[in-house]
């Protein structure tokens, strides 16, 4: 098959990491006669000192007429003054929104190989960690009015029936294809948005009586996923919700910088980008960790290409490199060999095997 990659490496350890997941790629492409073709595009800080502009127009239709987007990361220190409209992040939003990928799906799963990486006990950890968050991505307060009117500054959080329903049906069918249980996350004890929300899910509920619902105040699911995360399958909420617990979510597997994440609207045509932001202290040393972004492009495989045994094949290679004793500073710990971005990537390529 022949498939068109954007590519946005974006800021801080961006460039690095996205390299290694293209070096990924190539390999995939050789053992299964694929062809991968790869169209830069700018966003974020280097798309502002570029063009003034965090994502023009020409780079957003980029993305739109491809078969999917590999993304790093984007923001730093140095475009920190800019105005809110103009920082590296509304790239990112507008790349979102401009896509129309509602649906962003953020798997916090614990590899075996790394059960001590992460800081819970060991007697929750043995519980076992393997579930997925589904948030909402391009509504809710990101995209609400901001406005700083002297001393005061407002951000609108507005959700309106249809965008609860169509990301709620697909945390119902997540479910469906898992261990059917969903658990929907929201503040309803304060927000009428929440209690949209609640009211919207459980209407849906009815067409899905294979699923188990439940709703949490998203409060309580902070403590939950620290307490007793095994209780979870699938968690579906909105957006900054989603954004704060997949943070704290990917933290108890070891690692942020482990996770990858898909986001897919109405089409094939989807975003894969790791969790992670730009980490512009570590960027250019050759020290970042570069799987969430390598597992970020089997998922783009998985869900965008049809290409199942390929995505596995790279999952499999991640697996037997973290088997073999490799670790990125990020996930090192004693009697480990400690490599950098590079090299990780290249022993990634080499465990790579046609399944
Ligand atoms: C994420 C990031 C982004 C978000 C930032 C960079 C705008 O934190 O993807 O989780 O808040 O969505
Ligand atoms: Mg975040």
């Amino acid at each position: 098959m022949v498939k068109n990659i954007a590519v946005i490496r974006g800021d801080g350890i961006g460039p690095e990491i996205v390299n290694e997941a293209i070096k990924v790629l190539d390999k995939v492409a050789q053992a299964y006669g694929h062809t991968f073709n790869y169209t830069d595009v700018d966003m974020g800080g280097c798309a502002i000192d570029k063009y003034g502009d965090p994502l023009p127009v020409s780079e957003l239709q980029k993305c739109v007429e491809s078969d999917s987007v590999l993304l790093g990361a984007v923001g730093g220190n140095k475009w920190n003054d800019v105005p809110g409209h103009m920082r590296p992040e509304k790239g990112l939003l507008r790349l979102r929104a401009g896509m129309g990928v509602y649906s962003n799906n953020r798997p916090a799963k614990i590899w075996p190989q790394l059960a001590d990486a992460s800081p819970l006990k060991k007697s929750i950890v043995e519980q076992g960690i393997d579930f997925i968050i589904v948030r909402e991505l391009i509504g809710g307060i990101y995209f609400g009015e901001h406005k700083t009117e002297g001393d005061t500054a407002v951000d609108v959080l507005r959700y309106s029936e249809s965008e609860i329903e169509r990301i709620g049906r697909i945390g119902f069918e997540t479910a469906r294809k898992r261990n059917k249980k969903l658990c929907s996350v929201e503040k309803s004890n304060v927000l009428d948005s929440s209690r949209l929300w609640k009211n919207v899910m459980h209407r849906l509920s009815a067409e899905y009586p294979d699923i188990e619902l439940s709703d949490m105040l998203v409060d309580n699911c902070a403590m939950q996923i620290v307490k007793n995360p095994a209780q979870f399958d699938v968690v579906v909420t909105e957006n900054m919700f989603g954004d704060i617990l997949s943070d704290e979510a990917s933290m108890i597997t070891g690692s942020i910088g482990m996770i990858p994440s898909s986001s897919l609207g109405a089409t094939t045509c989807g975003l894969y980008e790791p969790i992670h932001g730009s980490a512009p202290d570590i960027a250019g040393k050759d020290v970042a960790n570069p799987i969430g972004t390598i597992l970020s492009a089997a998922m783009m495989l998985r869900f965008s290409f049809d290409m199942p045994n390929e995505a596995d094949a790279i999952e499999n290679a991640v697996s037997k490199y973290l088997d073999a004793g490799y670790r990125t500073a990020d996930i090192m710990c004693e009697g480990m060999t400690l490599v950098g971005c590079k090299q990780c990537g290249d022993l990634i390529v080499s465990f790579l095997t046609k399944e």
